[in-house]
């Protein structure tokens, strides 16, 4: 399965089909946005629509109309019911998705997939419960992680005027103030992918990783594990050493800038210091995807946007409450009014 996730589902090729799909979301974020202008809103529900509405057309190929909402939050219907429905459905029509946007000619299955649907079909070893099981852990790993990172980020630049300064003006000076910024422009954006880095050191989505299992004895550093010992990895803590990182505490995307002194150091899992998905066989299938939504959630909502906090909130709360996942406590309550004249939402 894991072969599968980073072969087919989440192949380079794959990723970049769903561009459209991430686009239709950041605009659709923008316009939720632009409703509250000027306005304090509650950041957390706009984001979390926008995540869930990306995966479930990256997964199922539709939206979650509002009857499939209502119903996955119903007891009486759960997850696996509803997934079944899909299926079956897809299954009776195959190759005509409700989003269809275009399926290719070729003969190979896996090249007409447009959805992760799609693609999980065209393995006939898989069973109903392989693939319900590999949705529902989409919807479950995906919408979360990506809002609460984003909700962090602008959390921190707004506690940090003068990082949210520098992030304003690399956008101005790259993409300029008369179109939005597209996914192109991402590797031109270094201070960006810094507060992306920087973001998720200190408020990484799953402090403890999952429980990992050692399947026989090894030897880590100086410790000795034996076989079959649950392991947590405190992400959280190692993100904060202060043996590793200068002023841990500090929110300081420069140190991960050209010439600075973690320059070098990326979240693909072979910085020990910086795991945030993970490291290894186990770590997150998405990396790639989870990556490049954060960076254009976050690029877009500072460029169209100057966010303030209304005079009377907390601003970051950084004992928020210690669980699977360390999220803003309490929910960010921002107020945006737009910055840049003329984007369509
Ligand atoms: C900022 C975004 C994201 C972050 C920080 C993140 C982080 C993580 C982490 C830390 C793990 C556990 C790794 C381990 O225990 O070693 C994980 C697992 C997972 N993630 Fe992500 N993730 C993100 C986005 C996504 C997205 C967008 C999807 C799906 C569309 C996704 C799907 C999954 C799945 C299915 C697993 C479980 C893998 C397993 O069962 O072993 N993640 N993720």
């Amino acid at each position: 399965m894991r072969q599968l996730c980073s072969s087919d589902l989440f192949s380079p090729k794959r990723i970049l089909s769903f561009q459209p799909i991430r686009a239709a979301g950041v605009q659709s974020l923008l316009s939720a946005t632009l409703a509250h202008r000027d306005r304090p809103m509650h950041l957390r529900p706009v984001l979390l629509a926008a995540m869930l509405d990306i995966i479930a057309k990256m997964t199922i190929g539709r939206s979650l109309s509002q009857g499939y909402e209502r119903r996955m939050k119903a007891v009486a219907q759960p997850w696996d019911c509803l997934l079944q429905e899909v299926l079956d459905k897809r299954r009776s029509v195959p190759w005509a998705n409700e989003g269809d946007n275009g399926r290719s000619s070729s003969n190979n299955s896996l090249d007409k997939a447009t959805d992760l649907l799609d693609v999980l079909l065209s393995f006939p070893e898989l069973t109903d419960d392989n693939i319900k099981a590999v949705i529902a852990d989409m919807f479950l790993g995906g919408t979360e992680s990506a809002s609460i990172t984003i909700e962090w980020a602008l959390g921190e630049l707004l506690a940090n005027p003068l990082a949210l300064k520098a992030l304003q003006k690399e956008l101005d000076m790259v993409v300029g103030s008369t179109r939005l910024v597209q996914e192109e422009d991402l590797a031109n954006l270094p201070y960006l992918q810094a507060v992306v880095k920087e973001t998720m050191r200190l408020h990484p989505v799953a402090p403890f990783l999952f429980p990992h299992q050692s399947s026989q004895a090894c030897k880590v550093g100086e410790y000795e594990i034996p076989a079959d010992t649950r392991a947590l990895i405190n992400v959280w803590a190692i993100g904060r050493n202060p043996n590793v990182w200068d002023s841990p505490l500090k929110f300081d995307p420069n140190r991960f800038m050209e010439k600075a002194s973690y320059s070098h150091v990326n979240v693909y899992g072979r910085h020990f210091e910086l795991i945030p998905f993970g490291s290894g066989k186990r770590k997150c299938p998405a990396l790639t995807l989870g990556l490049l939504s954060v960076h254009i959630f976050i690029a877009s909502l500072v460029q169209a946007f100057d966010w303030q906090f209304p005079p009377t909130s907390l601003i970051v709360d950084r004992d928020a409450k210690f669980g699977v996942s360390r999220i803003l406590a309490p929910p960010l309550c921002i107020t945006p009014s737009p910055r840049i004249q003329g984007f369509e939402c």
